[in-house]
């Protein structure tokens, strides 16, 4: 803290000096620099110079904002190696400039490298935080910039990407920690493959998909923006690189993006009323921003849970799995494509899947782009690549769909017609209407049943009827039990009580907190006639119990799970009352 009180007061004198003193020479133009020494961008907003970051005694050269406590440091030169005293000078050479450990040894610590060598090179730094070699007074051709070599922070000007010209990759690399600046194992990267898409990475591993460009912003990154009048809107994405001209509320706001050493990416605003940095972005925020967490063709949200959710006309692959939320098996269909009868179902309030492998255009508008997709069997999605002016632009997708969640944009999905249109929604509300009418009756069945039952007197059988009593009084239902009771029952439905496995599903033994011992039969989740054989099956096991052959006690429908109680009777052969033909063809 002293020393940099020291420097900046010395600082602060040196630009008063220097302001004070000749006006031929630009006071950002330099030949040599030593510790101690600092030199001020035009309007006083940047600052070169020797510093130490956080608790560290390692000497670095560095750019930061002027007058501005904490110090905030965008740039390092030396970002490896640090000098372990004050002696370093940084140079202008024929070679660019070079960092030296002390002004008469000749041992490099850093330095820049030029394609052409200077005639009479001087060093710059530019109002906007840019460190620039230049042959004399050649305004216009840096020889070298530091804006090529971005550190951990991107700055308005900077641009990161692929350059078109010389084909450089510019990246953000996080600092190692807040006292070393050395590379860290987190970039903020544009990726080239397919339509291009920013992405933070961890070693080569996307961590966090940014998303692609949607015209205004990252897709990715949209919904998080606070403040939104702060939203900056002057960026540009042309083809693989990203220019940030951002000057959002006035001239003189300060922002800045960094990548932090614990691998997030941030987008910050100087507020000059609290002088401090207020975050106006910061991913990753939560469980959904986590690179494909929900596995292929599923939507993550954050709420209501559960996070993931199938996208319509999928299943997950392992229900199992995904009931336990192990969600990164993903869904797959549950009808196969069909081609050319197959439609599109609009996916509103989504961030586009990964599009690394992805095809696009960015003049043909939704109509061609859909014709397009239609035609070609292995395309499964489409969508606008521009959002603004009610969108344009063409993105097609010929996979599965990873990586989608809760966003601002419309995706078309390609389904088969069995799984869309109008006349099938019919058809599905009616079998509904119809399927609860024929359960209700089959309820009733059962409860006629049950109270027939205990007028002959079996308490056995009614057990459960105390404790429905206990809860509700009135309820005089077919029994039922609630999912956690048989999921404790049936120790997580654990593979060691499955007694067996049939079309409509498992059976498993279990035992209730009073002892007694039962078989529950779980009908599948994901089969499309679940309800209808369960609501057989009440009416057959109604039928069943008046013959007295099998106790069902009672069934359970809660979260998609659909069970059938029975009390287990050992002496009997389980296949003649579970498996039986009369019960269920298996
Ligand atoms: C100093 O820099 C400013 C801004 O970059 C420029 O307008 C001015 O012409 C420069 N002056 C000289 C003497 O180079
Ligand atoms: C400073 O000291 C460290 C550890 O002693 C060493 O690794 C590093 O090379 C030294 N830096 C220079 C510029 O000599
Ligand atoms: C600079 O380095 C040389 C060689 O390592 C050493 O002899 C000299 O004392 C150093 N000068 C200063 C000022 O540290
Ligand atoms: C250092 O380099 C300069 C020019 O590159 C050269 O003139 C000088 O002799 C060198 N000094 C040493 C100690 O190597
Ligand atoms: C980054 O990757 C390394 C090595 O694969 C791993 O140990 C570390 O936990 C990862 N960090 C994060 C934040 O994912
Ligand atoms: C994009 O589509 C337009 C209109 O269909 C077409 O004229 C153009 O050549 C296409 N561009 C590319 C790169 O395919
Ligand atoms: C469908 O698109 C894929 C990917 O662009 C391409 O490889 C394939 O040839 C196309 N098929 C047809 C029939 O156009």
């Amino acid at each position: 803290m002293e020393k940099l009180k020291m420097l900046w007061s010395w600082s602060f004198l040196f630009s008063l000096i220097l302001r004070t003193s000749t006006s031929l020479d630009n006071i950002t133009v330099f030949q040599s620099l030593s510790d101690g020494e600092t030199l001020i961008s035009h309007e006083g907003i940047f600052e070169l110079g020797f510093f130490s970051p956080g608790n560290s005694k390692g000497r670095y050269v560095g750019i930061w904002y002027h007058n501005m406590s904490p110090l905030t440091v965008v740039w390092v030169a030396n970002r490896e190696t640090a000098l372990n005293d004050t002696s370093g000078v940084l140079k202008v050479t024929h070679q660019g400039l070079v960092l030296l450990v002390n002004g008469t040894s000749n041992s490099t610590v850093w330095s820049s490298t030029m394609s052409i060598k200077a005639e009479n090179p001087v060093a710059q730094l530019l109002v906007s935080g840019n460190l620039v070699v230049k042959d004399g007074h050649n305004e216009e051709n840096f020889l070298w910039q530091s804006f090529d070599f971005l550190g951990d922070t991107f700055l308005p000007g900077s641009k990161i990407g692929w350059d078109p010209v010389t084909g450089i990759e510019r990246t953000l690399t996080s600092s190692k920690s807040a006292d070393d600046p050395g590379h860290g194992d987190f970039k903020f990267r544009i990726d080239p493959r397919g339509y291009p898409q920013a992405v933070l990475t961890n070693g080569t591993v996307i961590m966090v998909r940014v998303g692609p460009w949607n015209g205004l912003m990252f897709s990715g990154a949209t919904i998080y923006l606070r403040y939104s009048k702060l939203l900056p809107t002057d960026y540009d994405f042309i083809d693989k690189e990203l220019i940030c001209k951002l000057q959002p509320l006035h001239a003189y706001s300060v922002i800045r993006s960094v990548v932090t050493p614990w691998g997030g990416v941030q987008l910050l605003h100087w507020s000059r009323q609290t002088s401090s940095w207020e975050t106006l972005l910061s991913l990753p925020e939560g469980e959904c921003d986590k690179y494909a967490h929900c596995g292929a063709n599923s939507v993550c949200r954050v709420t209501p849970a559960p996070i993931c959710t199938c996208l319509e006309g999928f299943v997950p692959k392992y229900s199992r799995k995904w009931k336990d939320m192990y969600w990164s098996d993903g869904c797959v269909r549950i009808t196969p494509l069909s081609c050319s009868k197959d439609g599109f179902k609009k996916h509103s309030g989504v961030v586009l899947p990964d599009t690394s492998t992805s095809w696009h255009n960015m003049t043909m508008n939704l109509q061609e782009c859909e014709a397009l997709c239609r035609k070609n069997c292995s395309c499964t999605a489409y969508s606008n690549l521009d959002v603004r002016g009610g969108g344009s632009g063409c993105i097609l997708w010929f996979h599965d769909l990873i990586d989608m969640r809760q966003g601002g944009q419309d995706l078309y999905i390609r389904l088969p017609m069995s799984e869309l249109g109008d006349e099938s929604n019919k058809k599905k509300l009616v079998g509904m209407i119809v399927g609860s009418i024929l359960f209700f009756m089959s309820m009733m069945f059962g409860l006629v049943l049950c109270l027939w039952r205990k007028k002959l007197e079996e308490p056995e059988i009614f057990w459960w009827k105390q404790r429905a009593h206990e809860r509700e009084k009135d309820d005089m239902d077919l029994p039922m039990f609630d999912l956690s009771t048989i999921v404790y029952a049936t120790n997580y439905f654990s593979s060691d009580n499955k007694l067996g496995e049939g079309g409509f599903g498992s059976v498993y033994k279990g035992a209730l907190e009073n002892g007694t011992e039962i078989a529950v039969k779980r009908l599948s989740i994901d089969s499309e006639q679940g309800l209808d054989e369960f609501k057989n099956e009440v009416q057959l096991i109604a039928k069943l119990q008046h013959r007295n052959l099998v106790k069902l006690l009672g069934c359970c429908i809660q979260r998609k799970e659909k069970l059938l109680i029975y009390e287990l009777v050992p002496n009997r052969s389980l296949d003649t009352f579970i498996f039986g033909s009369f019960l269920k063809p298996s």
